[in-house]
């Protein structure tokens, strides 16, 4: 109540959300009442709808469907329906239930103009959007064929928020395919789940959303995206890219080659196909590697140059070593010169930018390093603590686990300050039970630091023990530190803080 200056009721709803669960109505809520009313009467709405869809007047819609295959039992999983082409019938059918216009208004369901009341939704095959609760929360409605607008969708109302929910996350949510698919249509949704592909959902009409994110995330920690194969598309996966990635979901970008969406995908090369290109759907680096590929002509030999000079760059910033050997036998393929040519090139690159990282360390520090440091790495004004500041890095990347430890070090106690900012967003990072890679560090760390991470994943540790190496490491820097100590100095009352510690047992909190 305190943190967000909320009343009691207020307090416990906003928790309630952040952990997806739902604060028990109260009948004498009025809002709340309204909610549920609402509710009642969108799936009333959608039940009228479905049945209009198996009626005599219903044969429109599924002459449609059988256009675009859409099967039976598809259609009733999903709870399509059918709004007639009639400006009254949904509103007859809801008042005679004892709905208000005003409720069926404020619904979306009707339109009020100059005084008449009409249907939204006429002559359309009619899409439920169903919450991960269970409730129908809106619609969307595709025309029969062509025309505009293509879909009709239902206005944000006091039950529906698009940003906040996705087509199909009630079924999809069920899956046991341990990831979700990310498309853009209804009709794609539709398909996949009727090819065997039930984890599909859709955004409502718009780009992926934080919310929608963080809603996936509840649910899954992989998305495989599968938007439209056009300009519109790739852009939008690249947005959708950093937005997941954000919260620490593996991400893969589905290549539709052939095909303008999964659906004409699904139709004209079969659920195998489909299923093999999301078992081999692409990692971030392939993605990237086909947006290189794709902005050269790589039958011109000075496009070709090019295409190779920004495809190694991307491949030299790989941290491992054998993965930068097989995306250097990719860019090869890709450019059609031998393989040994690309590995070369992708060694010396990555000589220039460890090199490059070394250099710009070195004019961050005032004073020239004392000891020379060995070749291949920066110098720093404390060689010795440096080391060991590295080491409880390299330590804490290769068991994440140990960012628990409670004798960590804060990080004012490193000397080196790219070290220092490179430790302090690490333990953040991982404290929040993030995953520490160099896509996930990017946004916090400058370049330099970046290539200092990258040569610190590189480097092998020196005891087999990673728990012992880290106490090694700590000792060490806290030796560095009071062999020169300044009495009264920062560091001073570290260590002081650090003898306590072990003297009398004292635990930090
Ligand atoms: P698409 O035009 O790709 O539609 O729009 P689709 O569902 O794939 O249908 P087909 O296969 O072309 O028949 C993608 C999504 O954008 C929203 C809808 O949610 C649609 O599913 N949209 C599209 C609208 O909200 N309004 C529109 O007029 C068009
Ligand atoms: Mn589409």
């Amino acid at each position: 109540m305190e943190i967000e200056n909320l009343s009691f009721p207020e307090a416990v709803e906003f928790l309630a959300r952040r952990v997806g669960m739902q604060v028990p109505e109260e009948d004498n809520d009025f809002e709340s009442k309204k909610r549920s009313r609402m509710l009642a009467l969108n799936k009333d709405a959608a039940r009228f709808f479905y049945e209009q869809l198996s009626s005599p007047g219903g044969a429109p819609a599924r002459e449609y469907m059988q256009k675009r295959r859409i099967g039976p039992t598809t259609a009733k999983n999903f709870g399509l329906g059918y709004a007639p082409d009639d400006w009254r019938s949904l509103e007859k059918a809801m008042t005679a239930k004892g709905y208000s216009r005003e409720e069926l208004h404020s619904a979306g369901l009707v339109r009020i103009k100059n005084g008449s009341c009409y249907d939204t939704f006429r002559n359309r095959l009619m899409f439920p959007v169903i919450d991960v609760r269970g409730n129908v929360i809106g619609f969307s409605g595709r025309i029969l064929g062509d025309g505009e607008p293509k879909y009709m969708n239902s206005p944000e109302t006091l039950v529906f928020n698009k940003s906040r929910n996705l087509f199909a996350l009630n079924l999809a949510k069920k899956s046991k395919s341990g990831y979700i698919i990310l498309s853009e249509g209804n009709i794609d949704v539709v398909s996949m789940h009727q090819a065997g592909f039930d984890s599909a959902v859709a955004s409502l009409g718009t780009s992926l959303t934080p919310e929608q994110a963080r809603l996936l995330s509840r649910f899954t920690n992989q998305v495989i995206i599968a938007y439209d194969n056009d300009g519109a598309g790739k852009k939008a996966a690249q947005r959708a890219i950093g937005i997941l990635e954000k919260l620490d979901l593996k991400v893969k970008v589905l290549a539709l080659t052939g095909a303008k969406d999964p659906d004409e995908y699904i139709k004209t090369r079969g659920p195998d196909a489909f299923r093999n290109l999301l078992e081999g759907s692409e990692n971030q680096l392939d993605y990237r590697l086909r947006s290189v590929v794709e902005k050269y002509d790589l039958g011109q030999d000075a496009q070709k140059v090019d295409f190779l000079k920004e495809a190694t760059d991307l491949v030299a910033r790989l941290p491992s070593a054998p993965e930068r050997e097989v995306y250097a036998m990719r860019v090869a393929t890709l450019a059609g010169i031998p393989a040994d040519a690309v590995i070369s090139e992708v060694r010396q690159r990555r000589k220039r930018l460890l090199s490059k990282a070394n250099r710009d360390t070195e004019r961050q520090q005032t004073r020239p390093g004392r000891a020379s440091a060995p070749a291949g790495r920066p110098r720093y004004d404390d060689e010795a603590s440096a080391r060991a500041e590295e080491g409880i890095i390299r330590v804490l990347l290769l068991d994440p686990a140990l960012a628990r430890d409670s004798t960590l070090p804060p990080p004012e106690a490193f000397t080196a300050p790219p070290l220092a900012h490179i430790y302090r967003s690490v333990l953040d990072r991982l404290r929040q039970g993030g995953e520490v890679t160099t896509a996930t560090l990017g946004a916090a760390l400058s370049s330099e630091e970046m290539s200092l991470l990258i040569r610190l994943q590189d480097e092998p540790l020196a005891a087999a023990n990673s728990e012992r190496a880290l106490k090694d490491y700590i000792q060490k820097l806290y030796e560095c530190k009071e062999s020169k100590q300044v009495p009264g100095s920062p560091e001073d009352l570290l260590t002081l803080q650090r003898k306590l510690r072990e003297r009398k047992g004292y635990e930090e909190a």
